[in-house]
C-alpha cells in the first residue's frame, strides 16, 4: 500500500487527509495519508527524509513550508521555478520532484464555477506566497490582463516586475478601477482573525464583477464585503479540493471527480 502525508505547521485542521481517502475509494486505489506537523524549516527537511526513508511515495506541503519543499527539491516544473513554491512531493529513492497546484486548483475551480477566463480581467489582492503562487496558472489562461495589489503597494511594483519578466499583461493597479475589472481573487491573509477589514472596499464596484476568496472555511470581511454589495462570491474551498485532485492526478495517473467532494465537505464546514 502506497503511503503519502501532508506536512505543515498548523496541520491539525487540514482536509487534505479526508479528500485524498475520497478520491482513492473513488479510484479503488489503495493507499494511507496522514498530517504530519513539522516545528520548523529544520524539522521539516528532516521529516521529509525520514519519510524518503520508510518509503512514503510522496507528500503534500502546505505553509508556512512551500519555498522550503522548492528549494529541497531534485527536480521541479517550470511552475515551481518561477514561483518559488511546492506543494506536491513524489520521491523516487533519494530523488524528490516537486509539483505546484494550488494555481490549477484556483484555475479549474474558476473554470467551473464562472465558465471562462478567456479575455478576462483579473485583479489579485496580496503579495504573498498565495498570489504568487497562482500567477503563472491564470496567465496561462489567455486572460486579457492581470492587475495586482497590495496593502503594501511597492511589494505588487516589486512583484509586477519579477513577472514581467515571463509575461507582459501584468501591471500594478495601485488605485482600484472596478470598470478595468472583471473578476478580484483575494489572496490576502487578512480574515485569518476576525478583527481585519476587507483589503478593498467593494462599495462601489459594478454589479457583473465576480470576488473569489482563496480562503475557506469562514467568511472572511472580503466576502462578507461582496455579500453586502450584492455581489456575486466564491470561497476557496473549491480550489482546496481541486489543488488535491491535480496532486492526486500526479501521483495515481488518475483523473477524479471533485464536485461531489466539495459539495459534502460544505455541508460539514457549515
Ligand atoms: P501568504 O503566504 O498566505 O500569502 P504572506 O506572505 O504573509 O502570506 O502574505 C500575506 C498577504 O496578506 C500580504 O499581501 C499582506 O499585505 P502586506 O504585504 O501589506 O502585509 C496581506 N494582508 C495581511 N493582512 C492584511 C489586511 N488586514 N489587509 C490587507 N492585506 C493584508
Amino acid at each position: 500500500m502506497k503511503k503519502f502525508a501532508v506536512i505543515g505547521n498548523p496541520i491539525k485542521h487540514s482536509l487534505s487527509p479526508l479528500i485524498h481517502s475520497e478520491f482513492a475509494q473513488q479510484s479503488s486505489i489503495d493507499l494511507t495519508y496522514e498530517k504530519i506537523l513539522a516545528d520548523d524549516e529544520i524539522t521539516f527537511i528532516s521529516t521529509i527524509q525520514n519519510l524518503i526513508n520508510q518509503g512514503y511515495a510522496g507528500v503534500n506541503v502546505t505553509l508556512p513550508f512551500k519555498g522550503y519543499a522548492a528549494k529541497i527539491s531534485t527536480t521541479k516544473t517550470s511552475e515551481v521555478d518561477l514561483t518559488g513554491s511546492a506543494n506536491t512531493l513524489s520521491f523516487d529513492h533519494n530523488a524528490i520532484a516537486a509539483h505546484t497546484t494550488d494555481g490549477i486548483g484556483l484555475v479549474n475551480d474558476l473554470l467551473e464555477k464562472i465558465g471562462t477566463l478567456s479575455s478576462s480581467s483579473i485583479l489579485l489582492l496580496g503579495a504573498g506566497g498565495a498570489a504568487n503562487g497562482v500567477i503563472p496558472s491564470l496567465l496561462n489562461e489567455e486572460i486579457s490582463h492581470l492587475y495586482l495589489w497590495n496593502r503594501t503597494i511597492q511589494k505588487s511594483f516589486d512583484m509586477a516586475n519579477h513577472w514581467h519578466k515571463s509575461y507582459e499583461n501584468i501591471s500594478v493597479m495601485e488605485n482600484v478601477d472596478f470598470k478595468k475589472i472583471d473578476i478580484v481573487i483575494n489572496a490576502t491573509s487578512a480574515g485569518i482573525d476576525n478583527t481585519a477589514s476587507s483589503p478593498i472596499s467593494l462599495n462601489d464596484s459594478h454589479k457583473e464583477i465576480i470576488c473569489y476568496d482563496m480562503m475557506y472555511g469562514r467568511q472572511t470581511p472580503f466576502l462578507k464585503s461582496a455579500s453586502d454589495n450584492n455581489l456575486a462570491f466564491f470561497d476557496g474551498l473549491g480550489m482546496l479540493v481541486k489543488q488535491a485532485a491535480a496532486s492526486f492526478e500526479i501521483w495515481h495517473e488518475q483523473k477524479v471527480e471533485s464536485k461531489s467532494i466539495e459539495e459534502s465537505l460544505r455541508s460539514t464546514l457549515i
